[in-house]
């Protein structure tokens, strides 16, 4: 477990993201936010393109903005929508979650401000990563 504030700080941060998202077409805003090994904390939306398979997850976006800066250490990421079912990261994103944290805190926000809490390993079991090469 992450220390409560943190914890809140992510999640507030994800939350905040998903008001960055570019929608245009599911109109389904997702915001992440993720902490890396120094401490910091680097958010993303989701960035959809009118060729709709150029579409960029949010947590994909959160996680390449804190590697260009050096990271490589996931400890752990918030994803927040609007809406009242709660998120679920894609299996793309999981295996990106993957190749920067064996297993990692996975918190998940929905509309109401409510948490899930889950672990990559529960998401994403028996997954292949950098190791095997
Ligand atoms: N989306 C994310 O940003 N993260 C996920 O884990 C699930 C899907 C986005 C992609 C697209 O912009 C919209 O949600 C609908 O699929």
């Amino acid at each position: 477990m992450l220390d409560p504030e943190l914890t809140k700080e992510l999640s507030n941060r994800a939350q905040a993201a998903y008001g960055q998202a570019y929608v245009p077409y599911s109109h389904y805003p997702v915001g992440a936010a993720a902490l890396f090994s120094s401490g910091e904390i680097y958010s993303g939306c989701n960035v959809e393109n009118a060729s709709y398979g150029l579409t960029v997850c949010a947590e994909r976006n959160a996680i390449f903005q804190a590697v260009a800066r050096g990271e490589r250490k996931l400890k752990g990421i918030a994803i927040a929508v609007p809406t009242d079912v709660f998120p679920s990261p894609c299996g793309a994103c999981r295996q990106v979650i993957r190749e920067f944290a064996e297993d990692c805190l996975v918190y998940l926000i929905n509309g109401q401000g409510e948490t899930k809490v889950t672990s990559l390993k529960a998401l994403l079991p028996e997954a292949f990563g950098p190791e095997y090469l």
